[in-house]
C-alpha cells in the first residue's frame, strides 16, 4: 500500500512536548499521539479542511466516519448536542478510558469527521499525555488510529514512522500503548445501547451498569427478526450499524490462519508429511503467535528453529498488547503465512478476538 504519488512528502517532526503537539493541532496540523489503546493521529475536528487531509494521509474511506477525542467530560457539549442517560452512566463508569460512545452529533464538528452522519463518536482517554495534549489544545480533537488504513494500528511511535512519515506533520513521542485494542465503540442514541465494536470495555463491564445493553450481533438479529431498534443513523442507508465494519483491518501482507487451542499440537509438531505441506508450505517464512502453555510437546527451542517468527505471550492482557506489534514484525521479516492462536474470550480477548478474525479474513 503507498501513498499517492501526488501528494507531496513533508518533514515529520519527532515531538516531547504536549503543548507544542497541542499548538499544532489547534494550528490544523496532523500530529499522532499515544492513548492508552493505539496511538491516535490527531486534527481539529471542527476543521473540514484538516479532516480531509487526514483522509488522504491515511486513506481512508471517506465513509469511515472519526472519534473525538476531549479531555474530560465537562466539555461534551463541545462535540454532541445530547448526553443521552445511558451515555452518562457508561463515561461516569469507564472514563476516562478505552471507550467512545456514540451520541447525536454537535453542528460545530465537522461532517467530514463523522461521515456525513447525524451522531458521532466521544472518547476521554486515560492516558496522561493524551489527555495533557487534549487540555492543552481545549478543543475536539479526531483521531482515528495512526496507521495507514487497512493495516494493523500502531502501538509504538516507530510503527507510526513506518506508515506515516513523510504524510503527518508530527509525531508526539511515546511509550508502548498499554492496551494495545482500541476502545469500545457503543451507540448511546436510542433506548437500547449497541456495542459497535468490542474494546477495551468488555460486554459484561457494560452490562454491570445498563444491563439492556446489547451486542452487535444481538442487535443484528432483532432487527432481522424485525424486532427493529432504533439506530439513527444507521439502518436504510447503512447495511451494518458501524461503517467501519464494511471495511478491511488490521491486516499485515501475510495471509493469517487462525487456529483453535486444540489444533495447536498439529502446527507446532506436524506428525506427517501432509501436515508438513499444509503448516509449513515450502520455500515459505511461516510465523506463530500464541499464549504460552504447559501442555505443548514442542519445546520453545523447537518452535524457534521451526519458526521464521514466533512469540508466545503470558496472558490475554499481554497478547493484546502485542499482537499489532507482531503482525508488524512479521512485515518488517516478510513473513508469507502466520499461524494465529485464536484469543480466548475473557476480558479484553473478547476483542482481541475479534479483531484476530477481522486480520484473517
Ligand atoms: O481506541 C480508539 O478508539 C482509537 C484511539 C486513537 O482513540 N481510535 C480508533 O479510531 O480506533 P478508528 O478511527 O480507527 O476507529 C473508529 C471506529 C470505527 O469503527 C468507526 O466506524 C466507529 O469508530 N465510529 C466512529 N464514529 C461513529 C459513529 N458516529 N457511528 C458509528 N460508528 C462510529
Ligand atoms: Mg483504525
Amino acid at each position: 500500500m503507498t501513498h499517492s504519488q501526488a501528494e507531496s512528502r513533508i518533514a515529520t517532526l519527532r515531538l516531547t512536548s504536549t503543548s507544542r503537539a497541542a499548538e499544532l493541532i489547534v494550528a490544523g496540523k496532523l500530529v499522532a499521539f499515544p492513548t492508552e489503546t493505539v496511538y491516535g493521529l490527531g486534527v481539529d475536528a471542527r476543521s473540514s479542511e484538516a479532516v480531509q487531509r487526514l483522509f488522504r494521509a491515511k486513506g481512508r474511506p471517506g465513509d469511515n466516519p472519526l472519534i473525538v477525542h476531549l479531555d474530560s467530560l465537562d466539555r461534551w457539549r463541545a462535540a454532541a448536542r445530547e448526553l443521552t442517560e445511558s451515555a452518562i452512566k457508561f463515561l461516569e463508569a469507564f472514563s476516562p478510558g478505552p471507550l467512545t460512545v456514540v451520541l447525536p452529533k454537535h453542528p460545530s464538528i465537522a461532517s467530514e469527521v463523522t461521515a456525513g452522519l447525524d451522531s458521532v463518536g466521544i472518547r476521554i482517554p486515560s492516558h496522561p499525555e493524551a489527555r495533557e495534549l487534549l487540555a492543552h489544545a481545549g478543543i475536539p480533537v479526531a483521531a482515528p488510529s495512526a496507521n495507514r488504513s487497512g493495516r494493523p494500528s500502531c502501538t509504538t511511535w516507530q510503527a507510526i514512522i513506518e506508515d506515516m512519515d513523510g504524510h503527518i506533520d508530527a509525531v508526539l513521542l511515546g511509550k508502548a500503548c498499554d492496551i494495545g485494542v482500541e476502545s469500545t465503540v457503543v451507540d448511546c442514541c436510542g433506548e437500547q445501547p449497541i456495542v459497535l465494536r468490542p474494546g477495551g470495555v468488555t460486554l459484561q463491564q457494560l452490562r454491570t451498569v445498563v444491563p439492556q445493553t446489547l451486542s452487535l450481533d444481538e442487535h443484528l438479529q432483532r432487527r432481522q427478526l424485525g424486532q427493529a431498534s432504533q439506530l439513527p443513523d444507521a439502518g436504510a442507508e447503512h447495511p451494518l450499524p458501524s461503517p467501519g465494519l464494511r471495511h478491511p483491518h488490521y491486516k499485515p501482507r501475510a495471509r493469517i490462519l487462525l487456529v483453535e487451542e486444540a489444533d495447536i499440537e498439529k502446527v507446532v509438531q506436524p506428525e506427517n508429511r501432509d501436515d508438513l505441506r499444509d503448516y509449513n508450505p515450502p520455500g515459505k517464512r511461516v510465523a506463530f503467535v500464541g499464549l504460552r502453555s504447559h501442555h505443548w510437546r514442542a519445546s520453545e527451542q523447537e518452535c524457534l528453529q521451526r519458526f521464521y517468527h514466533f512469540q508466545l505471550f503470558e496472558g490475554v492482557d499481554q497478547y493484546a498488547a502485542g499482537f499489532y506489534e507482531f503482525l508488524r514484525e512479521c512485515d518488517r521479516k516478510l513473513v508469507d503465512l502466520i499461524f494465529v492462536q485464536r484469543s480466548p474470550l475473557d476480558g479484553v480477548g473478547e476483542a482481541l478476538s475479534e479483531r484476530q478474525h477481522r486480520a484473517s479474513s
